[in-house]
């Protein structure tokens, strides 16, 4: 069983385009596919789950989905929390919040510290969140804790102490539907020895028994982290 793993939630305009409704109505039933999973992997003992829900990228779509966006983002925090606590799992929002109007910070904010404590799944949610931002934010905040050294000392273990979900362990497995074999510029510094699986689900068809597929896909490969399928044999 992968101890983390990250999902690049693709495919909810598309689903809702086949059926000839709003590409809103694909982020809601994503929505849906998002508290099966949760509650699955918890079930199944994974450790963290991290998912991609808004890229730095995204704010370049129509004003309007990006404002339905944000309010179905609002919405799933006012509802889902409680219950998420209950569960025993605790919430995390990466990304640059900055961006966010007050009032959804606000939420954010309150959902973090209700869940701080819970000890069961880490769930985070990448929010206005982008791989080369989240590099970016860590040299900075390495700097301003080091104000006296020079960024010529630095090392990729200072990176990996100010990144994101540094007290996490790496990411072993990405999965991301919709198709799409790309990154979008997700977690590029925490997933560098992840295995990668990629399928032809849209989001909101993606449900249990894919992520059990996508897992089983996992324990059958040999991660060598540099060295010869010999060395790891041993
Ligand atoms: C992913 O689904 C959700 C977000 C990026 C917010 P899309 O909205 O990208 O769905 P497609 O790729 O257009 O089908
Ligand atoms: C990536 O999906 C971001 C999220 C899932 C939130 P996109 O649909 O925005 O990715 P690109 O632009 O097609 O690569
Ligand atoms: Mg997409």
């Amino acid at each position: 069983m992968p101890e983390h793993v990250a999902i690049i939630m693709d495919g909810n305009g598309r689903w809702a385009k086949k059926r000839f409704l709003p590409r809103f109505v694909g982020h809601q039933k994503g929505l849906n596919s998002v508290k099966r999973l949760v509650a699955h992997c918890a079930s199944v003992g994974v450790k963290a789950l991290t998912l991609f829900a808004f890229s730095t990228e995204n704010w370049r779509r129509p004003q309007d989905e990006v404002n339905k966006l944000m309010g179905l983002f609002l919405k799933a925090l006012q509802k889902e929390v409680s219950k998420l606590n209950e569960n025993n799992v605790r919430l995390l929002i990466i990304g640059d919040r900055s961006g966010f109007s007050e009032e959804l910070q606000t939420h954010i904010h309150l959902a973090e510290s209700l869940t701080e404590k819970n000890t069961g799944l880490v769930l985070t949610i990448a929010a206005n969140y982008g791989g080369r931002w989240d590099i970016v934010q860590a040299v900075q905040q390495w700097q301003l804790a080091h104000p006296d050294s020079s960024v010529a000392e630095m090392t990729e273990s200072d990176i990996s102490d100010f990144i994101s979900l540094s007290e996490l362990p790496e990411v072993d497995l990405l999965i991301r539907t919709g198709g799409e074999q790309r990154v979008s510029n997700f977690l590029i510094w925490q997933m560098a020895y992840a295995e990668f699986y990629f399928t032809d689900e849209l989001w909101p068809e993606f449900n249990e028994s894919s992520f059990d597929k996508a897992v089983s896909s996992f324990a059958h490969r040999e991660r060598r982290f540099g060295k010869t399928s010999e060395q790891v044999a041993q």
